[in-house]
């Protein structure tokens, strides 16, 4: 496995491999790499000739005042988990490498940027699709590995990629969730012991909201309620970032409820900004 930190020689490595005719599957990652990294690696390295993934904290995608500083890092582990995989290169670049001085292109994708995590981390999707975007570029990848935890990211990206005309395609793949339901997420780790057996909380509130509209009910409202409450029975939340049930294509209000429906939430237990979501097919 190669690791690789310049871009000149990303991009040499690169040329050499599509020249032999190998596709490229590609897995963007802040590291710190959990199940729910493995299994898009585990898939990118089955459908695909050659696996790249890269390893780098973007702090473009972090506002003022957020973890940036205290994201958990381990490069060796990383690296270790990586090879297991199968991993073909990691892409792991300082960050003056890939913003050098006097960088001011970014790229907005508007509309599905400023809902639900973006009300609150209003520059958050700006980094992420600046830093996918470059990344892109220069990995050239045939296919890219996304997790559904994230699933405004991913629906944002593929709007990118469309929206450019990028010649990929993205897959989103399962989240991952420990047994008690959580989600997988780099940032489970900022929870204590106390935190972390409450943290599946969010979870059981998606899943009461998906009950409710089993059973029948269609008004956005009541099922939001239903998630609330879920979340007030567990007083170690601190605060609800946001509780809603949105279309699952563009994200927005859908009363009466119908389609294909994405319930999501983020909420705050200690030092952890915990989000997760879960889709809804009606007929
Ligand atoms: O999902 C993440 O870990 C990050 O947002 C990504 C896609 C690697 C961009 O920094």
């Amino acid at each position: 496995m190669e690791v690789v930190t310049a871009i000149e020689e990303l991009r040499r490595r690169i040329r050499e491999v599509k020249a032999g005719g190998a596709s490229i599957g590609f897995v963007p990652t802040m590291g710190f790499l959990h199940q729910g990294h493995l299994s898009l690696m585990e898939r990118a390295r089955r459908e695909n000739d050659f696996l790249v993934i890269s390893i780098f904290v973007n702090p473009l995608q972090f506002g003022r005042g957020e973890d940036l500083d205290r994201y958990p890092r381990d490069r060796e582990g990383d690296l270790a988990k990586a090879r297991k995989v199968g991993c073909d290169l990691v892409f792991f670049p300082e960050e003056k490498t890939l913003y050098p001085p006097g960088f001011t292109t970014y790229v907005q994708v508007e509309g599905l940027s400023s809902v639900l995590c973006g009300v609150s981390r209003p520059t958050h999707f700006r980094g992420v699709a600046t830093v996918v975007n470059k990344l892109f570029n220069l990995v050239q990848p045939d296919r890219a590995y996304f997790g559904q935890k994230d699933a405004q990211q991913a629906i944002l990206i593929k709007r990118m990629v469309a929206d450019l005309n990028m010649n990929l395609e993205v897959v989103v793949c399962p989240t991952v969730r420990e047994e008690d339901g959580l989600a997988m997420s780099s940032r489970n780790n900022y929870l204590t012991p106390q935190e972390r057996r409450a943290a599946p909380v969010l979870y059981r509130a998606l899943k009461a909201g998906e009950e409710l509209i089993a059973g029948g009910e269609r008004s956005p409202r009541a099922v939001v309620r239903r998630m609330e409450e879920v979340i007030a029975g567990e007083p170690l939340v601190k605060k609800v970032d946001y509780l809603v049930v949105v279309d699952a294509e563009n994200l927005q209000e859908k009363d009466p409820l119908e389609g294909s429906l994405l319930l999501a939430g983020a909420v705050y237990i200690g030092k952890a900004r915990l989000i997760d979501n879960i889709i809804v097919n009606l007929a």
